[in-house]
């Protein structure tokens, strides 16, 4: 008897925790192609398809290093552009000024940051909207 509630708690708990797991998945993926459509609308022109950049004018997405430093920041970036010469990346400079969006909600800009934090060599995980939104209320 003992031993069955043990298994049937063992089952209980191996079906809880793949359900949870595949949740996660499902978010991630709805993140990152939602992501993937609205860079190819906004971002792709300048930043290009693969996160390359340009020449010293735009900066790549492919340094994983810089996004994460400054990963808090990204989400203001996004919404009200880049002004000033701000960004160094391996001790280069980038001329460029980039445009703002500021019709992007928070939701578009966490589907973006997932999207450009998961390619182009990036591995950030998910960037939910809970932690988007938080990180654009200290820019506006
Ligand atoms: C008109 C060209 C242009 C467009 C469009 C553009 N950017 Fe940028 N972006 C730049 C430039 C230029 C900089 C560097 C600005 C500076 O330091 O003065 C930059 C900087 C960045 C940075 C920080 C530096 C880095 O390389 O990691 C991120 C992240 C970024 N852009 C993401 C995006 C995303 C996401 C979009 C789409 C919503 C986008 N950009 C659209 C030109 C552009």
């Amino acid at each position: 008897m003992k031993l069955r509630i043990i298994v049937f708690i063992g089952v209980l708990l191996c079906v809880i925790i793949a359900s949870c797991q595949s949740e996660a998945e499902q978010d991630f993926k709805r993140y990152y192609t939602g992501g993937a459509i609205i860079y190819k609308d906004k971002c792709q022109n300048c930043h290009g398809a693969k996160g390359e950049g340009l020449s010293s004018l735009i900066p790549p997405l492919t340094d994983t290093a810089y996004l994460k430093k400054n990963k808090a920041e990204l989400g203001c970036f996004i919404k009200y552009g880049i002004k000033e010469t701000i960004v160094t990346i391996n001790g280069k400079a980038f001329e460029g000024a980039m445009p703002a969006n500021v019709d992007l909600t928070p939701i578009e800009i966490a589907k973006l940051l997932t999207y450009v934090g998961n390619s182009f060599g990036n591995k950030m995980g998910t960037i939910a909207f809970e932690e988007a939104d938080a990180d654009l209320a200290k820019c506006e």
